[in-house]
């Protein structure tokens, strides 16, 4: 059985003491959170230590980086390795999202060697894919995603997969409002977890969380974690308020 996973990606919001805030919010709110579930926040590189230290006492709530980079250490002014990120106590990171691929550039070629370096450090990954809305008007979103797959993340072992969330994030519902069906997020989740199936066998696909992103809201998130293969979701604009935070993580639990 793949965990359950709540994940909330802050992206560039929140001042430290705006999301130390938050944190204490969600805690004092959370609900008891059945043994397989898993809540996760991803607050800017700045402010993840700060984070980790209000979680420290907690096991079923982690922190997440949002990036890494492809190298351990070297010349690359302004960035930061999976090495020091888990020599600072943060043990997952995303990699692949939409918004790094498209204003950072980064290729599929540049991710795998991200999840490589994640992993080479000992950390777990959320890995994001999805396609854009003229790919889903043209209806080749399967092979689209497929691919990003092939290039990102199948040049692993079935035991480095055990590692491996995979973040489904449609880029034409992220923070627009627009949320992918139940239906178009089960195809899709289904399709993965054939994919996964194919490539590394049942046992392995069936322990792999699969996430749902793109405007997961209170309103939504419990009819998506009620499809068959999705396995929680990786939350934007609905993660910097406890109130909704809490609402989804709820709707997690009782899926
Ligand atoms: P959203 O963002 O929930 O604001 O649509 C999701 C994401 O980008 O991870």
């Amino acid at each position: 059985m793949a965990k359950k996973i709540v994940a909330g990606n802050w992206k560039m919001n929140l001042n430290l003491s705006e999301g130390s805030k938050l944190v204490e919010d969600i805690l004092e709110g959370m609900p008891a959170l059945s043994a397989e579930t898993e809540v996760i926040i991803a607050p800017p590189c700045l402010h993840l230590t700060s984070i980790a230290s209000l979680l420290a006492d907690q096991q079923q709530v982690k922190v997440s980086a949002q990036n890494c980079h492809t190298d351990i250490k070297g010349a690359f002014t302004g960035e930061v390795s999976a090495a020091m990120l888990i020599q600072s106590g943060i043990g997952t990171t995303l990699i692949g999202h939409s918004e790094r691929r498209e204003y950072c550039n980064e290729t599929d070629e540049i991710l795998a060697r991200k999840v490589n370096a994640a992993l080479a450090a000992g950390m777990q990954i959320i890995f994001c894919c999805g396609e854009a809305l003229e790919i889903r008007k043209n209806g080749t979103q399967n092979d689209w995603v497929h691919a990003q797959l092939q290039s990102g993340l199948f040049h692993l072992g079935a035991e480095a997969m055990k590692q491996v969330s995979i973040a489904y994030e449609p880029i034409w519902a992220i923070g627009t409002g627009e949320t992918a069906t139940t239906e178009q997020a089960q195809d899709m989740h289904s399709f993965i977890r054939r994919t996964l199936i194919d490539k590394y066998g049942q046992a392995v696909a069936d322990n792999i969380s699969l996430l749902y992103g793109g405007s997961c809201k209170p309103d939504n998130a419990a009819e998506l974690f009620a499809c068959k293969d999705v396995d929680g979701g990786l939350i934007g604009g609905a993660s910097l308020k406890a109130e909704d935070f809490l609402k989804i993580i709820a709707a997690s639990n009782a899926a």
